[in-house]
């Protein structure tokens, strides 16, 4: 059997496109009454946040810039080796800023929490974080994260910027390899 076999199966289906669509309607209006009269630096976690950033920022109707961050935790493992690394970092200087970090997934909070330390030192006028995904069950240390779409159990999920290896990424829903 090839190594990739798990692209030879279609993935179940745990949250379907139309639900994820919903969902971010609701995220963007809600963003959108409570930055009524404010601007935005919306602030995408690669890479695995970038379809869901795509989709949330093209229904925000406040004044908004964007800005990319990437970290490493990962590699090629389902599981966290738990050193958070930066790999790339936001440009435009963050200090005064609405920020709004987007992570496609809450699982330890190591990711988020590593970020949210490394931006509260900019000194931002404010910062919230929106995650698609949450999974409370596999939280290490309490983390609040403003916007939550989903949240679900502790499984490896794939899809809609997930990734699996690599791959997967570009699936309109969420899924779970079974
Ligand atoms: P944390 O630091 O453990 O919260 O993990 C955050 C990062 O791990 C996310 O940004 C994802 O890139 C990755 N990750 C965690 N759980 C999953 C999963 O179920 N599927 C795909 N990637 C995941």
């Amino acid at each position: 059997m090839s190594e990739k076999d798990f692209l030879t199966k279609e993935p179940r289906v745990l949250i379907s496109a139309e639900k994820i669509q919903q969902r971010i309607d609701e995220i963007a209006n809600q963003i959108n009454k409570e930055y009524e009269g404010k601007e935005v630096m919306a602030i995408c976690i690669l890479k695995g946040a970038s379809l869901f950033f795509a989709d949330v920022i093209r229904r925000i109707k406040v004044p908004l810039r964007c800005e990319f961050m990437a970290m490493s935790s990962y590699g090629n493992e389902k599981k966290s080796s738990g050193e958070v690394k930066l790999v790339l970092d936001a440009k435009y200087p963050l200090e005064g800023q609405n920020v709004i970090v987007f992570e496609d997934i809450v699982d330890s909070g190591l990711t988020l929490t590593y970020i949210l330390n490394l931006l509260k030192a900019r000194n931002p006028a404010s910062i919230r974080l929106c995650s698609l995904l949450f999974k409370p069950e596999c939280l290490k240390k309490p983390l609040e994260v403003d916007y939550i779409g989903f949240e679900i159990g502790n499984e490896f999920v794939l899809g809609y910027g997930l990734d699996y290896e690599g791959y997967l990424r570009g699936l309109p829903y969420v899924g779970v390899l079974d």
